[in-house]
Formats: C-alpha cells, structure tokens, sequence
C-alpha cells in the first residue's frame, strides 16, 4: 500500500492547516557535519499534540534513504534532531499525524 504524502503546493495562498502540519526544517553546520532539526508547523502555527491529535513521528530522507527517525507520545514535543550528511542530496521531512496522514516538506 503506498501512502499519500501531502505537501503545500501553493505556499503563498497556505492554509493554517496545511502550515501547521508542515515540518520545519532548519539545517545548521558545515556540509559534511551537519545537524538538522525538524520541528513542526510553518510561519509560527504549531500542530497539536494531545490524546486526540498528535504528531506520531518525524524523519528525514537523503535521496529518498531514511536517515533517522523519532517517534512521539501525546506527551512529547514532536521535535527531532539529527546528525546529517548529506551533501549534493535532497533532504526531506516527513510528519505523520495521526488524523491526517503524511507531510513533507523539502529543505
Ligand atoms: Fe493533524
């Protein structure tokens, strides 16, 4: 089964709900010792995580290879960091909530 992956294709007309479930990526370091961090939603409009509503997990892709993952409880900021490298490849985010699917967002 392959699962939609949702992502803002029309970032100047972006809904609050398509900004707050788009993870924001910020990469700091050098090419070959990065970090990068992923916390969720644009412009400063944050997702929920309750009981009800939650960010189950986030990763990041290099050429489409995961290089990490972290998951979350209800309890948890869904923000997650880790050690990158890669240079001269597209890195990706991914969010999954758990009432609406699959979010990307490229850095
Ligand atoms: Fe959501």
């Amino acid at each position: 089964m392959t699962e939609t992956i949702n992502r803002i294709t029309d970032m100047a007309n972006a809904s609050d709900f398509e900004l707050k479930h788009t993870p924001n990526i910020e990469i700091t370091g050098s090419d070959d010792n990065a970090t990068i961090r992923v916390s969720m939603g644009l412009q400063g409009i944050a997702h929920p995580q309750t009981e009800e509503h939650y960010i189950e997990w986030i990763r990041v892709l290099c050429d489409g290879t995961e290089i990490g993952r972290m998951d979350f409880a209800p309890s948890e900021a869904p923000v997650a960091e880790f050690k990158l490298d890669c240079s001269g490849k597209v890195v990706v985010a991914q969010a999954l909530c758990n009432l609406h699917g699959i979010w990307e967002a490229q850095a």
